[in-house]
């Protein structure tokens, strides 16, 4: 048996990547470890997004040649989305790497690394094509007791925001078969796994090139999956997020009331140089049927600050925005030039304190939104779909145990609670088990409460819960 590490860097696509890459090579004998010193091929799924996470792909990998030194048979592998856009550059700039393969590649991944291995060669395989080669899933998935899990259901991106490099690394959206994306929810969820999130960079043109049917068909269908408790999906356009999706959030009992909707900037002036191709209004009048269909409906989003050109009133409507929306939680980040992006080459480039400064004033107005969207479920009992042991154990003084339990709401907040004996189920508790929760303190960034009914058979549970519009 080989051992494989892999550094993830990245969005929730590489998360899902990076459990391919394991089962791609598991047919050559690698088992992942979470040991780097252990590893005979380490690989990192590198991000392009912003230059800081590039910046952490190169010191990584900077690293290994350490490590290479020590262990002269080590294999380092870089792939991802930095991968796809530097290709052969890499190997130059580092020669502790023998592989450079981008995201498309992941299903020849076994015959590279065998061409590494044996031949001692350095490879590179940045291949784009057209559609979407399936890997070969006959090895099955690790099940490592997860109980929530992405499926990735198409790939790409069509949208050129100015911005971005997503559709230069990732190419021309394409759309996996729904038979492939079903058959892979059903070994999941045979497998224990309750949640699943739909992966795309605009999930709502699912389908549309190779006639697929539309992403709330797929929906309805993955809806019907035996064991599946919950779906989400990420990420939706507003540019095209239809009636049609957004009434099968009323339809659906397993699609949470949860949409993460990136809308970069609360001004025109701004999403028009960004080609984001909606307005404001049209985006209010989103998250307004949204909330029509489902008043609970918790709506997260992402913004971009100090983009080339925004003044200050522009900066000013994106603040304006968060007053008049409410979300529950928000991503932010400093515009970062991408040289393949168009935007590198506009005016008005903002600088970095002015960044930084529009970013601190973005979040910190925010932090009042999300503390009173979270406080507003104060006293309601909440559906807990139960993870494992919170990572940040000992928040609240009421912290009778050393360990806690964590899982999410419906609105994808985090609540953590003791395990009780005295609650229906006491030690029952396990991962996998949706809970009521009746919430009793509320903090930034989770909630805490005490378990009052645990599910009494799989997908079986409907607890009360009341939300606040
Ligand atoms: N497909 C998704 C976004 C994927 S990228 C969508 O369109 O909604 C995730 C987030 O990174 C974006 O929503 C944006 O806020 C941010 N982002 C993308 N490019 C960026 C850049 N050059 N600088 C700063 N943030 C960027
Ligand atoms: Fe990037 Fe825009 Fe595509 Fe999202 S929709 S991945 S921001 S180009
Ligand atoms: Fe990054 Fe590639 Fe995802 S650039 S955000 S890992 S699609």
């Amino acid at each position: 048996m080989h051992q494989l590490y892999i550094n993830t860097i990245g969005c929730q696509m590489n998360v899902y990547d990076s459990d391919q890459i394991e089962r791609a090579l598991a047919p050559n004998g690698f088992a992942r470890t979470d040991q780097l010193e252990e590893a005979d091929l380490v690989i990192v799924n590198t991000c392009a997004i912003r230059a800081k996470a590039e910046q952490k792909a190169f010191s990584f990998v900077g690293r290994l040649a350490q490590l290479k030194q020590r262990k002269p048979g080590l294999i380092v592998g870089v792939g991802g989305c930095v991968a796809q856009q530097e290709g052969e550059k890499i190997l130059a700039r580092a020669p502790q790497v023998d592989l450079v393969f981008g995201p498309k590649a992941i299903p020849r991944l076994a015959r590279l690394v065998e061409r590494v291995r044996a031949k001692r060669l350095r490879v590179v395989d940045i291949e784009d094509s057209d559609g979407i080669e399936e890997l070969d899933l006959s090895s099955g998935f690790r099940d490592d007791g997860q109980v929530a899990r992405f499926v990735t259901v198409m790939q790409g991106c069509d949208n050129f925001c100015t911005y971005c490099v997503v559709p230069y690394v990732r190419g021309r959206e394409a759309s996996r078969h729904p038979d492939k994306i079903l058959e892979e929810i059903r070994v999941l969820a045979d497998g224990g796994v309750r949640e699943v999130t739909l992966l795309g960079q605009n999930v709502n043109s699912y389908g549309r090139k190779e006639n697929l049917g539309t992403f709330a068909e797929l929906l309805a269908r993955v809806n019907r999956i035996d064991g599946l408790a919950r779906i989400r999906f990420t990420t939706s356009h507003p540019k095209d997020l239809s009636d049609g999706l957004i009434d099968a959030f009323g339809r659906l009992d397993k699609l949470c009331p949860h949409i993460h909707l990136p809308v970069q900037s609360g001004s025109d002036r701004v999403l028009k140089r960004m080609n984001r191709k909606y307005t404001r209004a049209v985006y209010l009048d989103r998250i307004a049927r949204l909330r029509h269909v489902r008043p609970d409906m918790a709506i997260t989003t992402d913004f971009i600050v100090g983009f080339p050109g925004e003044t200050e009133e522009d900066f000013e409507e994106t603040l304006g925005l968060l007053e008049t929306v409410k979300f529950d939680g928000v991503f932010a980040f400093m515009y970062s030039d991408r040289s393949v992006a168009p935007a590198s080459g506009f005016e008005g480039k903002i600088d970095e304190a002015q960044k930084k400064e529009r970013l601190q004033r973005l979040l910190q107005q925010q932090e009042v939104f999300t503390l009173s969207s979270n406080r507003a479920l104060i006293g309601c009992e909440q559906e807990v779909l139960v993870e494992g042991f919170s990572t940040r154990p000992g928040l609240a003084e009421e912290n009778v145990s050393p360990r806690q339990w964590s899982g999410r709401t419906p609105g994808n907040k985090i609540v953590n609670f003791n395990p009780d004996p005295d609650c229906a189920g006491g030690d029952a508790v396990h991962p996998g088990l949706l809970v009521g929760v009746r919430i009793e303190k509320a903090y930034s960034h989770s909630l805490w409460g005490r378990p009052v009914r645990v599910e009494e058979e799989p997908g079986g549970y409907k607890g009360d819960t009341c939300h606040a519009a």
